[in-house]
């Protein structure tokens, strides 16, 4: 017998419950993921709003598709100098080129996100917002453009413009979106741990990988997941929240001439307490930068903003932290609540995870090269690496989180092969990979391009790497130490002396990976790759081009890159 609900159906229930859900895209553009979490937060929302959502990747969403889609939240992020994340670069290619047809029965709304660091702040959302309305696509609502600390704005952005994407009469209207509920339904992990509530782990191992010649300090670390719940894959990457030096932020209160016990402006709370915990106080911001500009009195620091030259900008930034630039003119005195109004929040750091759950249970790896100048005669240091390297102890305790990157994984099939390309800290991911293959039990054949200064000191995890190569797991090792010979030998160097053979490791089916420095390296190792497939393909450089947005279509060339 069946147990009542004492839920009857009324009429009215029962005529909403059957009324058409409005189908609604959310399409997303993501190079680390945060994006793509965004899309799940809309979808969820969306849901409780009476939608039906589908989240889609753009690189996944064909003009002719477009063509056919009536309603669409884009949320994009922006890489690099005003570039496209890489799953949007078919999508844009498309969207961009001259004979698009006209998408009059779209309605769209953008979320951008970037970072007001650059110049092209959200320029991706920008271009793809101004594209859909010149196209004769309905913009529903005005775009957000968010800044790193996105969540807040982007939670209110998705809760008012999803009630004016229009849904035909009779569609269901299920109560205004409860935005909150539909967020925590979409937190990123199952665990619970997250962005805005990190698990406190525990640094179990922190070892120097590079020698003790190496110019580089490059380190393993290894932190505990006891009870956490947290769970990640090969390709993932790991969200790590610094705290900041403590001699800086002494410094920094001494610069302002101000007792460190004092209280930080609208809190109770100790002023070193939350420069060390809540603000960026290496990196200027931009509204620093201006406001020294404007008292400093410095002719060449006017004339690189005056000008708008980004690079001449960053030249002259190169090195200088916040106190540098308040130091510019020693003369100058602050309020300390202008200051403040000049630090951006602490953000976390975000690392590509050097282990395999299924390798490594319990545990999570990073590699992490510490980054470390000088400038004025003083030691200076990258907030989260030097936060690893020199202030975290085994034993220690840091918040960290998992950022899943599902557009960076291995193969599906184990029997596919891997090509992969990380120099330096950029093996992080490879490592990962190779260790996920081995614990499957995979077949397919994996081949590894690594590079670095020297090998003496910097060929980091050879043993491990020497282990799987006799496995046979590890079939082919190519190395690049760049200043053991008088010529620079660089990874893509040996790409191309062995282009015959990945060209047919492509041929093949293989994925081709990469990970590490996207300004110059990735770069590089992509004309590389058009030039091997253009040679060994007998192809032109359009053919080779076309081949290589093939295998960006099919997700064969997968990257990870910063
Ligand atoms: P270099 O510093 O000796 O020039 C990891 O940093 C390795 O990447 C180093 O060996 C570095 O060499 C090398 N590297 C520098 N620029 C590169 C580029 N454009 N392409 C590939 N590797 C590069």
């Amino acid at each position: 017998s069946r147990i009542g609900t004492g839920l009857a159906a009324t009429p009215a229930v029962a005529a909403a419950a059957q009324a058409v859900r409005v189908p609604l895209h959310v399409l997303y553009g993501t190079q680390t993921g945060n994006c793509e979490g965004l899309a799940q937060e809309t979808a969820a929302a969306a849901r409780a709003g009476g939608f039906e959502p589908q989240v889609l990747g753009l690189d996944d969403v064909t003009l002719e598709t477009l063509r056919t889609i009536e309603r669409a939240i884009i949320i994009v992020s922006t890489y690099g100098e005003g570039e496209m994340p890489d799953n949007a670069h078919l999508f844009w290619g498309a969207l961009s080129s001259p004979d698009t047809p006209r998408l009059e029965g779209l309605s769209f709304a953008v979320l951008a996100l970037g970072d007001t660091a650059y110049d092209d702040f959200c320029q991706a959302g920008k271009l793809i917002d101004t594209r859909l309305e010149q196209l004769g696509a309905h913009r529903v609502g005005p775009r957000i453009d968010c800044d790193v600390d996105y969540e807040k704005a982007a939670t209110e952005w998705i809760g008012s413009t999803l009630p004016l994407v229009p849904k035909p009469a009779g569609a269901a209207s299920a109560p205004a979106p409860v935005v909150a509920e539909a967020a925590a339904a979409a937190a990123p992990s199952r665990s619970g741990w997250s962005r805005k509530t990190p698990y406190p782990a525990t640094l179990a191992v922190s070892r120097r990988l590079s020698g003790p010649r190496s110019g580089k300090d490059i380190r393993h670390y290894e932190f505990a997941l006891a009870d956490s719940g947290l769970a990640y894959e090969a390709g993932d990457a790991l969200g790590v929240v610094p705290r900041n030096d403590p001699a800086v932020v002494a410094a920094l209160i001494t610069r302002l001439g101000v007792k460190p016990d004092t209280a930080a402006p609208g809190t109770d709370a100790p002023l070193a307490t939350v420069l060390a915990d809540t603000r960026e106080i290496v990196t200027p911001s931009r509204e620093l930068i201006a406001a020294i500009e404007a008292r400093a009195g410095d002719d060449e620091l006017t004339h690189v903003l005056r000008h708008r030259d980004r690079e001449a900008l960053d030249t002259w930034l190169w090195g200088r932290d916040v106190l540098d630039m308040l130091n510019l003119n020693p003369k100058l005195d602050f309020e300390l609540s202008e200051v403040m109004g000049w630090l951006k929040p602490l953000q976390h750091r975000a690392y590509s995870i050097s282990s395999s759950p299924e390798a490594h249970a319990g545990s999570v790896h990073l590699t992490v090269a510490s980054v470390r100048w000088t400038y004025d005669g003083r030691p200076h240091g990258g907030v989260c690496s030097t936060y690893l390297a020199d202030r975290l102890g085994e034993g220690d305790t840091a918040g960290i989180f998992v950022s899943p990157n599902k557009a960076f994984r291995p193969p599906a099939d184990s029997a596919t092969p891997m090509i992969m390309v990380g120099p330096g800290t950029g093996i992080a991911p490879f490592r990962a990979f190779l260790h996920h293959r081995r614990a499957a039990g995979a077949s397919g054949r994996n081949w590894l391009f690594f590079g670095d200064q020297h090998q003496e000191s910097d060929f980091i995890y050879s043993d491990e790497l020497g282990a799987l190569s006799t496995d046979g797991l590890l079939t082919r090792l190519d190395l690049a130490f760049s200043r053991d010979q008088a010529e620079k030998v660089y990874v893509q160097t040996r790409m191309r002396e062995n282009g015959r053979d990945l060209f047919a490791w492509l041929q093949d089916g293989a994925h081709f990976y990469v990970c590490g420095d996207a300004s110059r390296m990735a770069k590089d190792v992509e004309e590389t790759l058009h030039e091997i497939i253009a040679t060994h393909g007998g192809m032109s450089a359009e053919a080779a081009a076309d081949y290589v947005a093939n295998l960006r279509r099919e997700k064969r060339y997968q990257r990870d890159v910063y």
